[in-house]
């Protein structure tokens, strides 16, 4: 459910510029995605040059790539981050809905448990209110219940197929990923509360209140907005 559409140097410089503000000696939580990936690979070369840091994963992805530029890392058990870095689907305000990569159960733990939430995205990613889709991760047990009850919030659920796998898309925590279209989402914070609460969601990709600053890559360089709070 990817809604890629900005370039890798957009990606890139948004990535980079977040991992500028890492500090030396702290914890950096470290997200999942493209865009993402750039502030990895940035921060790889940070520790190359004696940056003394450790980060902590939210997916497969993000854990094999830091320990294949050299990042440590460590676990939320050990540590908290200090500074959270993730990309996003889409983005309006503050507002975000992420699970693109069906990381978001781990991305939100992570961005929850870190003192600043970073967000880095391309000009595509951005919307004035925010619309599409939102990935449900449920228990494999819990697709059908939950499927009706999302339709009785007025979404329309759809389980994500794998690619190169025949069947669902199965997440780096066993379940799976209900992609639930809403037309518009009027008042997230309502629909995040309401999705929260249903039996058998182990997280959704709606994430409300966590960011403190989005770093938006363009052609030209980056634009960062730093929320008051
Ligand atoms: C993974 C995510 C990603 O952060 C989101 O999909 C953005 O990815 P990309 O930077 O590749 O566009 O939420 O679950």
């Amino acid at each position: 459910m990817k809604t890629t559409g900005g370039s890798e140097d957009e990606k890139r410089r948004a990535g980079e510029r977040a991992a500028e503000l890492v500090a030396d000696g702290t914890v950096v939580g470290l997200g999942t995605g493209s865009t993402t990936a750039h502030a990895i690979r940035a921060l790889g070369e940070r520790v190359g040059d004696g940056l003394d840091i450790r980060g902590i994963a939210t997916s497969y992805q993000s854990a094999d790539l830091a320990r294949e530029v050299g990042v440590p890392l460590t676990t939320l058990d050990d540590a908290a981050p200090d500074l959270a870095i993730d990309g996003a689907d889409r983005v309006a305000g503050f507002d975000l809905i992420k699970g693109g990569g069906a990381a978001h159960a781990r991305e939100k733990l992570v961005a929850s448990a870190a003192d600043r939430f970073v967000v880095v995205v391309d000009p595509s990613k951005e919307c004035d209110s925010l619309d599409g889709s939102v990935p449900v991760e449920v228990l494999p047990s819990a697709r059908t219940p939950v499927s009706r009850t999302i339709e009785a919030l007025g979404g329309d659920p759809t389980l994500r197929a794998a690619e190169r796998k025949d069947g669902p898309v199965v997440t780096d925590n066993g379940n799976l990923v209900l992609d639930c279209g809403f037309d518009r989402i009027e008042e997230p914070g309502g629909l995040a509360d309401e999705l929260s609460g249903v039996p058998g969601i182990v997280e959704h990709g709606l994430f409300v209140g966590l960011a403190d600053a989005v770093i938006v890559g363009t052609e030209a360089g980056v634009e960062k907005r730093e929320r008051s709070r």
